[in-house]
C-alpha cells in the first residue's frame, strides 16, 4: 500500500471518464487542496483529503508495509498523456531547419524526396533492433516529462514489411517500457518514391495488402491517414479509413494541416475518434465535429516549429469540440518530447486557459486513444498513472514555462522518475 498525503493541490480530472470534456466542463479539474491519494496493486483506491485518506489507511491497512510518501508543496496530476506520435523512426533531420529558415516550405522538402521520405529510407534501412533502441531514448525522455502513456503511429515504412516493423517495436516496447503505447498503423503518410505519380495504386496496396495484414497480426487499434493537398485526398482518405473500420481498426486523421481541405468534414462523417492539427480547418468543418463527437487533437508545438499560425482552439471549444493536445512528437515537424512544453504553448499561443490545457493532457487525451475506462484521471479503480510537479499549484505549470518541473512519476503504482 502507498501513501501520499499533503498534496498542495490534486487535479483529479474526475467525472468525465464516459465522455471528453467539453465547453465550460474543460474548466473543471476536480481540484482538492491538502491532498491524500492511496494506491494498492498499482490502482487508486482512495482520493480525498490527507486526513481522510489517513484514516482510510489506517481502517485498511492491516498488516500490510505502507509506503508513506508527503507531497507537500507539490501538485499531483494524472499521468499526462500523448494521444499523437510517429515516435519510431530512425535517424533525424536537423539540417532541414535551415533550408526552412531560408523560406523552403514543409510540403516543398517532402515533394524534393526529404522530410518524410527522408526518415522512411532511414526506417527501411534500420534493424528492428536499432528501431527499437532509438525508439526507447524518446520514450524515456518522455518519462521524465511526466508522460506515462503515448499512441504510436506507423508511417515511415510505407511498405508492407517495413510498417509491420514499425508496429512490432512499438508492441515490444509496449511489453517492456514503463510508458503504454497504443499502436496506429499510419501506413497512408506519404506515397513513397516507388510510387510517385501514382498515388491510387500505392492506396490500393494500404487497402489490400498493409491494413490486413496489420489486422491480422492486431499490430493496430487505430487507422490513420494524412490527408492533405500533396499527400493523400478526401476521398482516397475515406477509402483507407474505411477499409480500416472494416478490419476493426477506429479512424484518426491528419485534417487541415497545412490547407483547408475537408479532413475535419471527412472525420465526422466517418465517425472518427479524432482530427488532428486542424490548423486550417473551417467553420462548417468545427460544426460537424461538435455534432458528431470528434474529438480535436491539437497540436502548437508543430505549428511553431514550422513557424505557423497554431489552430484556433478557442473557436473550437466555444463550439463544443472536445480539444486534447499532443506533441506530434516526430523528425520533421515536431521534435520535442516536452509535453509539458507544448501545454505552455496552448496556453500562450492558442490562449488554453491552465486548466483546459490540463484536461486536454488527461482525460480528454485518454478519450482520444480510447483509454478513459482506466487512465486520465485519478479516481478510485483506474490505473494508478500519476506526475507529482514542483509546483504549489496547477496554475505554476503555465507559469513557470519550459522547464522542467516534474519531480516524481508513478506508473502502475511503481515510482518510475524521482
Ligand atoms: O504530423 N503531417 C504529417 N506527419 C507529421 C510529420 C512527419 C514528418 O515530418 O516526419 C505531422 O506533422
Ligand atoms: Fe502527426
Amino acid at each position: 500500500m502507498i501513501y501520499i498525503h499533503s498534496a498542495a493541490q490534486i487535479a483529479t480530472l474526475r467525472g468525465a471518464s464516459a465522455k471528453p470534456k467539453a465547453g465550460k466542463e474543460m474548466e473543471e479539474l476536480g481540484l482538492i487542496e491538502d491532498g491524500g491519494i492511496v494506491i494498492e496493486d498499482g490502482i487508486f483506491t482512495f482520493v480525498g483529503s490527507s486526513e481522510e485518506a489517513r484514516r482510510y489507511v489506517a481502517e485498511h491497512s492491516g498488516n500490510q508495509e505502507v509506503t508513506v510518501l508527503s507531497a507537500e508543496g507539490r501538485t499531483v496530476t494524472p499521468g499526462l498523456i500523448d494521444p499523437h506520435t510517429h515516435i519510431v523512426f530512425s535517424g533525424s533531420r536537423e539540417f532541414e531547419l535551415n533550408l526552412r529558415l531560408q523560406g523552403a516550405k514543409y510540403m516543398d522538402i517532402l515533394n524534393a524526396g526529404g522530410g518524410i521520405l527522408y526518415t522512411t529510407e532511414r526506417t527501411r534501412e534500420a534493424a528492428e533492433e536499432q528501431l527499437m533502441a532509438e525508439t526507447v531514448k524518446r520514450l524515456d525522455r518522455f518519462l521524465e516529462y511526466g508522460v506515462t502513456t503515448v499512441e504510436a503511429k506507423s508511417g515511415y515504412g510505407l511498405r508492407l514489411e517495413d510498417e509491420l516493423k514499425q508496429l512490432r517495436v512499438v508492441r515490444r516496447l509496449n511489453a517492456s517500457h514503463p510508458v503504454d503505447l497504443v499502436p496506429t498503423f499510419m501506413g497512408a503518410h506519404a506515397v513513397p518514391v516507388e510510387y510517385k505519380g501514382n498515388a491510387d495504386a500505392f492506396v490500393r496496396t494500404v487497402i489490400e495488402d498493409m491494413i490486413p495484414a496489420v489486422a491480422r497480426e492486431e499490430l493496430a487499434e487505430f487507422c490513420d491517414v494524412f490527408c492533405e493537398e500533396g499527400a493523400f485526398t478526401v476521398n482516397q482518405s475515406r477509402d483507407i479509413l474505411a477499409a480500416g473500420q472494416k478490419w476493426g481498426l477506429k479512424p484518426k486523421i491528419h485534417a487541415d494541416e497545412l490547407v483547408s481541405y475537408g479532413g475535419a468534414e471527412l472525420a465526422a462523417e466517418l465517425g472518427a475518434v479524432s482530427a488532428d492539427h486542424l490548423l486550417h480547418v473551417s467553420e462548417a468543418g468545427i460544426q460537424r465535429m461538435a455534432e458528431a463527437g470528434v474529438i480535436a487533437v491539437l497540436l502548437p508545438g508543430t505549428a511553431f516549429f514550422l513557424m505557423a499560425q497554431p489552430a484556433n482552439a478557442r473557436a473550437m471549444i466555444a463550439a463544443g469540440v472536445p480539444v486534447a493536445l499532443s506533441t506530434d512528437r516526430n523528425p520533421g515537424s515536431s521534435p520535442t518530447e516536452s509535453l509539458p512544453f507544448i501545454m505552455n504553448l496552448a496556453c500562450l499561443t492558442m490562449r488554453m486557459t491552465p486548466a483546459e490545457v490540463l484536461a486536454a493532457c488527461t482525460i480528454n487525451a485518454a478519450h482520444a486513444i480510447g483509454r478513459a475506462a482506466t487512465i486520465g484521471s485519478i479516481e478510485v479503480g483506474k490505473q494508478a498513472d500519476l506526475v507529482l510537479f514542483d509546483a504549489p499549484n496547477y496554475l505554476y505549470l503555465q507559469y513557470h514555462y519550459a522547464v522542467n518541473l516534474v519531480d516524481t512519476v508513478f506508473k502502475k503504482g511503481e515510482v518510475v522518475i524521482q
